[in-house]
């Protein structure tokens, strides 16, 4: 689709907004029955998501704001002592962590230390052995082969998937994990790609990391096997890249998604403990709901950080789209969205600090926020814009109370200060899936 003239984006506007108004419900979460064991599993891993639920989200979005000023401060003091790591530049505090050591790869599950933002307890598969994935084929929804990745995510052990070579895997059905699993794409080319997407239900503790997902389409449903002691019956799947249900810990980092059928990232349901960070989105319209009902209540829980990401050319609208949960939208580059970016019903709470929201010249998209009820209602949630940087005409509506901010521990009395806007384009420069190679800092 050609997104580029004035014409077509009005056109397509248009087209956005009764899309918008007549959103479609999703909560069916394809499960044509649920069986005694589904119900178990929903019954529990509600229960772990109360519990991850923290009570103090301001706390959590300023501990990330000031690691990200003191990895800026690392960056410049090791700048001047170029020799030191490679001259590797890693510009945000998760990436700083692992990225600059040259030996990444000998030392994968260094990774599950890196996680920061709501998802800073996810560890994935660190206490499991390494899974090989060396077979790029998907036939078998029952008795899926050994050393395919449908093979992997369903065993009920921990597991740190990795992969032989660069490998394109078509799934015939959605992907469903079980608890516990990291996939890391690292070294290799992984594309998840014109077929079913990934499905995190009912679980916890999952690490995506530097895989491609794009061109996901919709499938036809059937008997999926979701664990070694579980299958059951699924209904047609929306078509989303990565779709995460009624889950708790979960960590999504580097990927690159593209042009899906649904969202690309769902997260809904009574999910939370989730960060979204250095990923990379393009040519999408509905790319990121957090939250699909506005009858859905038991969503107040859900706490999401979108971090460094990077929403690139072709995105339509839901930069996220959020309801009723904390989300915290900082230091993400966004150029050019065709409808709006960050938008939302039921009172969410969100929190947008040192984002770059450049507009595109369509002088009706101008707008970063949108909201689906009456000012008199939306005035009292709180959406609260701190250093973002606007190009381009680019303007947020402020609503609801001030930001509280946290005192730091560190520098004693002061609060914390977030990065500016002006970081956003440093922050994100290696946003998406990266091309590491063995030996060599990444
Ligand atoms: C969860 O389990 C409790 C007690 O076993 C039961 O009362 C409740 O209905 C269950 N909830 C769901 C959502 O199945
Ligand atoms: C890093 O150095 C640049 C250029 O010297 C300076 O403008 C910037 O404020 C420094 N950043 C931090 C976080 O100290
Ligand atoms: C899968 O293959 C690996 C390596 O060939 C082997 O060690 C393992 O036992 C196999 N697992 C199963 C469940 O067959
Ligand atoms: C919420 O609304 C949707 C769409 O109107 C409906 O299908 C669903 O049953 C409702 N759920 C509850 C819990 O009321």
């Amino acid at each position: 689709m050609a997104f580029g003239n004035n014409k077509s984006s009005i056109i397509l506007l248009l087209l956005s907004m009764i899309y918008f108004v007549t959103l479609i419900p999703k909560s069916h979460a394809a499960i044509a029955k649920y069986d005694d064991y589904l119900r178990k599993k929903a019954n529990e891993s509600f229960a772990e998501s109360l519990k991850a639920f923290d009570p103090n989200p301001e706390k959590v979005a300023d501990e990330l704001n000031e690691q990200v000023g003191e990895t800026l401060v690392h960056e410049n003091l090791s700048r001047r002592h170029l020799k030191e790591e490679n001259d590797c530049k890693a510009t945000n505090p998760i990436d700083r962590c692992w990225r600059c050591d040259g030996d990444w790869s000998k030392n994968r599950k260094k990774l599950a230390e890196c996680v920061r933002g709501f998802g800073h307890r996810t560890t994935g598969g660190k206490d499991g052995r390494y899974y090989l994935v060396t077979d790029p084929s998907d036939d078998d929804m029952d008795k899926p082969k050994n050393g395919t990745l449908r093979h992997a995510v369903i065993q009920s052990e921990p597991l740190w998937i990795i992969f032989a070579r660069s490998m394109v895997i078509r799934l015939k059905q959605e992907l469903i994990f079980a608890s516990d699993k990291t996939v890391d794409g690292r070294g290799v080319r992984v594309r998840i790609a014109y077929g079913a997407g990934l499905t995190l239900q009912f679980v916890h503790n999952v690490i995506i990391h530097n895989i491609r997902i794009h061109n996901i389409v919709s499938t036809p449903g059937g008997m999926i096997r979701d664990a070694v002691d579980h299958i059951g019956l699924r209904t047609v799947s929306d078509g989303d890249g990565i779709n995460v249900f009624s889950s708790n810990n979960i960590w999504i980092d580097h990927v690159s998604l593209s042009k899906g059928t649904d969202g690309l990232i769902d997260v809904i349901e009574g999910s939370t403990a989730i960060t979204i960070s250095n990923c990379k989105f393009n040519n999408h319209n509905t790319v990121m709901l957090l939250g699909a009902h506005d009858n859905s209540t038991k969503d107040t829980i859900m706490q999401v950080t979108v971090a460094f990401n990077r929403f690139g050319k072709g995105l339509v609208q839901r930069m996220p789209r959020c309801r009723w949960g904390f989300f915290h939208v900082i230091n993400n580059d966004y150029s050019k969205w065709l409808m709006y970016a960050i938008g939302g019903s039921s009172n969410p709470t969100i929190i947008s600090q040192g984002n770059r929201f450049k507009a595109s010249d369509n002088p009706f998209t101008k707008q970063v926020t949108k909201r689906e009820s009456t000012e008199s209602e939306w005035k009292k949630w709180q959406w609260r814009s701190e250093g973002d940087k606007f190009v381009n005409g680019a303007y947020f509506r402020e609503s609801g109370p001030k930001v509280k901010h946290t005192i730091s521990p560190l520098k004693e009395k002061n609060l914390i200060k977030f990065k500016p806007g002006s970081y956003a384009g440093r922050l994100t420069r290696y946003a998406g899936a990266l091309n590491c190679v063995a030996g060599k800092s990444c």
